[in-house]
């Protein structure tokens, strides 16, 4: 399998067993930590999915517990027997060698690990000081007994299983929790996940569409021959991002930008991307929404004050003293509802070649379409016009707001 279709599959087949690299963790808590040295100070930090066995979250945060202040750790393990994609069977020497043991229980049920005391008398809390029990169930983050955790945790931390993301976060959006996930950059325009972005009720965390590397089961192929400490295979996800509602510097950054006419003059990004497409150096108007397109983020123009539809990735740079986002278009999907209405069922699908390529423009959905024919793909005509649709849109307008430099 190629690494670039992984994620995709992942979640067509339920592959769930993506362990997070320490180093990516760390790289990640290290932003939040950097805002805010206290953010978690005196908190209670659930990590569901995460078996310390084989995760690095519980590993994390046992390391810092001390330097964070927590005032305690819990993470709870899925039974092996409920895995989708079990890979073969591990007992690890820290179960079968504690008086806890049970031969019943060990694939069937998940347990639960807590630190928040010095159990051994060493002087400081870290990973030997971790207490486990097997749960009554399967650890389930959706079962009764892990919903109880959540609700008395302060902030949630996980790579949650890739093919129930949008339940998972459901979950933890429900209980109104403080919370760190990693999820793909799909999720980010779909209708459960993007309201809450619209209205700042949660934001990306600092790696965003990132390929990230991961440890994985043996079965899954890869690409990359290195093996991480625990001798697992290691392969590379493409476009993924954090998801939180945790402060970080990032959000409060300005993007620079330049205006309009400068943009046109000096902005090679954009001069590059205008005639690839249109052959001509301009801002255009969508035929179907009211805004305009601006293909590349760096290209957002200071001196524009109406709406702008700009690519997804213009998230990875969101900064909501600086920018209002009032919608987001993809084929199936209008949040925010500034389409104007105009439809292209009789608009004649062609192939470059003008050959007609079976399809009407019925099948741009809810793309904003701009009246253009940049050479390449297939376009669609109506009376002598022909227009293309983009790709899925973020609609914005620039607040304003001069940068406080102070
Ligand atoms: C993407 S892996 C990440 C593991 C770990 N959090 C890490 O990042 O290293 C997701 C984990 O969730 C477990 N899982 C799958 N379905 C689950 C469920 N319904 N409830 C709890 N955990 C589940 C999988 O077995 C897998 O170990």
């Amino acid at each position: 399998m190629a690494d670039n279709d992984r994620m995709v599959k992942a979640k067509k087949s339920k592959k769930n067993e993506f362990y997070t690299r320490y180093e990516d963790i760390e790289k990640e808590m290290n932003a939040y930590v950097e805002y805010n040295p206290d953010v978690f100070r005196d908190k209670i930090i659930l990590l569901p999915c995460d078996d310390p066995e084989w995760s690095n979250f519980t590993k994390y945060f046992a390391a810092n517990f001390k330097r964070f202040g927590l005032k305690k750790l819990i993470s709870t393990s899925y039974a092996f027997d409920s895995k989708v994609d079990k890979g073969s069977y591990q007992l690890s020497l820290f179960e079968s060698e504690s008086p806890k043991f049970d031969i019943k229980k060990t694939k069937s049920h998940g347990k639960i690990f807590i630190l928040d005391d010095d159990i051994n008398g060493s002087g400081k809390i870290d990973i030997d000081d971790l207490k486990w029990d097997y749960l009554e169930g399967d650890g389930d983050f959706r079962s009764d007994e892990v919903r109880k955790l959540r609700d008395e945790c302060d902030i949630v931390i996980t790579n949650p299983p890739f093919s129930l993301f949008l339940e998972f976060f459901e979950w933890i959006m429900e209980a109104k929790k403080q919370f760190i996930i990693i999820g793909d950059m799909n999720a980010v325009s779909d209708l459960h996940v993007f309201p809450h972005i619209m209205s700042n009720e949660i934001w990306m965390g600092e790696a965003f569409n990132v390929t990230m590397t991961f440890a994985m089961d043996e079965s899954y192929e890869t690409s990359i021959k290195e093996r991480d400490k625990l001798g697992r295979k290691l392969g590379k996800v493409p476009a993924i991002c954090w998801y939180t509602n945790i402060e970080l510097r990032k959000r409060h950054e300005y993007i620079n930008l330049m205006t309009m006419a400068d943009n046109i003059k000096y902005n090679k990004a954009f001069i590059k991307k205008c005639i690839e497409k249109y052959g001509k150096v301009e801002y255009k108007k969508y035929d179907n929404y009211d805004a305009i397109e601006v293909p590349v983020v760096s290209a957002i123009p200071s001196d524009y004050k109406e709406i702008m539809g700009v690519p997804m990735s213009f998230l990875g740079n969101y900064n909501p003293e600086q920018f209002t986002i009032v919608g987001t278009v993809s084929a199936s999907q209008n949040e925010g509802s500034l389409n104007s209405g105009k439809k292209y069922n009789k608009y004649i699908g062609y192939k470059q070649d003008g050959t007609p390529n079976g399809r009407t423009g019925s099948t741009f959905g809810k793309c904003p379409v701009i009246i253009m024919d940049d050479g390449k793909h297939p376009y669609y005509e109506k009376d002598g016009i022909r227009v293309q649709a983009t790709y899925p849109r973020i609609f914005i307008i620039n607040k304003g707001e001069e940068k406080n430099e102070s």
